[in-house]
């Protein structure tokens, strides 16, 4: 079932379909990033407890409803390519290079600083995509532009969070979702 890998027997007017092969085996990595998150935010939602829950709960929904679109237009692009979109989550579990969610019932200034790590990876990803496919596919690389520009504001919106008055991060040299939660807590 990794069709995304194969050369397809068309693909968008103009690209060779190597290429067109090449773009939609980036863009599955993407699709599995962005199903992870969405995933992740709705199950945050549900999980987050203590003083500034619905704050939190709230805020969470229309990240939710954002990134599920970036994921149909990304499954979509796929297919458009002539590729096969894989979207099971089996396939997801089965190739992604990333560990699940580490945190479940917790506070939200630990969600928050769990955030911050999780939103740190799918952008830094989400980039080097973009990268990757600016001289392969202008269509692809505008669409992941277009993400990233909604994906870095929610990031903002979790950061706004763990800032100080004087602008540093709770959470400034964590490496882990655990350690960004701490380092959270600790602060809050
Ligand atoms: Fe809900």
């Amino acid at each position: 079932m990794s069709a995304a890998k194969h050369v397809p027997t068309y693909t968008v007017p103009s690209l060779t379909a190597e290429d067109g092969a090449k773009v939609a085996e980036i863009l599955q990595d993407r699709l599995n990033s962005l199903t992870d998150l969405h995933l992740t935010l709705k199950h945050v939602h549900w999980n987050v407890v203590g003083p500034h829950f619905i704050a939190v709960h709230e805020m969470l929904d229309p990240q939710v409803d954002a990134v599920r679109l970036m994921t149909d237009a990304t499954a979509e692009r796929i297919a458009t390519l002539g590729a096969e979109p894989l979207g099971t989550p089996g396939a997801l579990v089965a190739s992604r290079t990333w560990e699940d969610y580490h945190l479940g019932r917790a506070t939200a200034i630990e969600h928050l600083g769990a955030l911050d790590e999780v939103y740190q990876g799918v952008i830094t990803a989400h980039r080097e995509a973009a990268k990757a496919t600016e001289e392969l596919d202008d269509v692809t690389n505008d669409m992941l532009i277009g993400h990233l520009g909604e994906l870095e504001q929610f990031h903002w919106f979790v950061r706004a969070h763990l800032e100080s008055a004087t602008g540093k991060l709770s959470t400034e040299g964590e490496t882990s979702e655990l350690g960004a939660a701490r380092a959270a807590r600790e602060a809050g």
